[in-house]
């Protein structure tokens, strides 16, 4: 059932960003000027919402101002490595490797439909030999790669996304934590939810998901974070954005 619970929630999400038509408008505008239609990367985005559209993907990909935005951070920050939990179709990846060429994703998926979608959107973008999916559990692959991480053989990661289930939000933060380098960002995608964040007797399991990882990251030692909220043609949602000391 927790299926059915995300779509309804994304269907009301989207349903209020069509009344609330100006945060539409702002981001279609913003980007006109910010990100004109002429940038490099412009036919792969397109091209990779198309084809996620097409076959059939939900519409559960970031906003182009907030995939921009990541982007823009990673650059800031120097990130040469990017772990991604949720590919979906590759929309974000592909964001944030077309404004980076410094930049490795690595990105877990478990629905081997959306990731073979990502990976052919990755492909077409040029961008196979730097983004790598990984089709599977995050719940198993997440270990895997800590491992990894943690016998050398595989760098640490400067910033994480986590935008995947939001029932698992906490366990996938604690295992990036564990596997991040000093002062890398970790992002949880779809925290505020409408603002449903904050109703604690909510029984919606995406709620209570994004409520432990916004409480216990705040309680953890090493790691500052804050809540963003944000409206745009995705509605009315937000991140929590930690940032881990040492
Ligand atoms: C849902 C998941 C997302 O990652 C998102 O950005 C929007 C909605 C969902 O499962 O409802
Ligand atoms: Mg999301």
């Amino acid at each position: 059932m927790p299926f059915s619970t995300h779509s309804t929630a994304a269907a009301q999400r989207l349903d209020f960003a069509q009344e609330n038509y100006r945060w539409n408008e702002v981001d279609t505008y913003s980007m006109a000027h910010s990100h004109p239609a002429s940038r490099p990367n412009t036919q792969a985005l397109q091209e990779t919402l198309a084809a996620s559209d097409a076959s059939a993907l939900p519409r559960y990909a970031l906003s182009a101002p907030q995939a921009k935005f990541l982007a823009l951070h990673i650059r800031t920050a120097g990130v040469t490595h990017a772990l991604e939990v949720g590919t979906l179709g590759g929309y974000a990846a592909i964001w944030m490797a077309s404004e980076n060429p410094q930049l490795h994703v690595t990105s877990i998926e478990r629905n081997a439909h959306h990731a073979a979608v990502a990976r052919r959107n990755i492909a077409q973008a040029g961008l196979a030999a730097r983004i790598e999916v990984i089709q599977g559990s995050a719940l198993d692959m997440l270990p895997r790669l800590r491992e990894e991480v943690q016998r050398g053989d595989r760098p640490r990661f400067g910033f994480v996304l986590i935008d995947a289930d939001k029932v698992n939000n906490w366990v996938y933060f604690q295992v990036a934590r564990d596997m991040v380098s000093p002062h890398a960002v970790i992002c949880v995608d779809n925290v505020v939810r409408d603002g449903e964040l904050v109703d604690g007797d909510d029984v919606d399991p995406s709620v209570r998901g994004s409520r432990e990882v916004v409480e216990k990251v705040g309680s953890m030692s090493g790691v500052d974070s804050v809540v963003m909220q944000m409206v745009g043609e995705k509605g009315y949602d937000g991140w929590l954005w930690a940032v881990v000391n040492d």
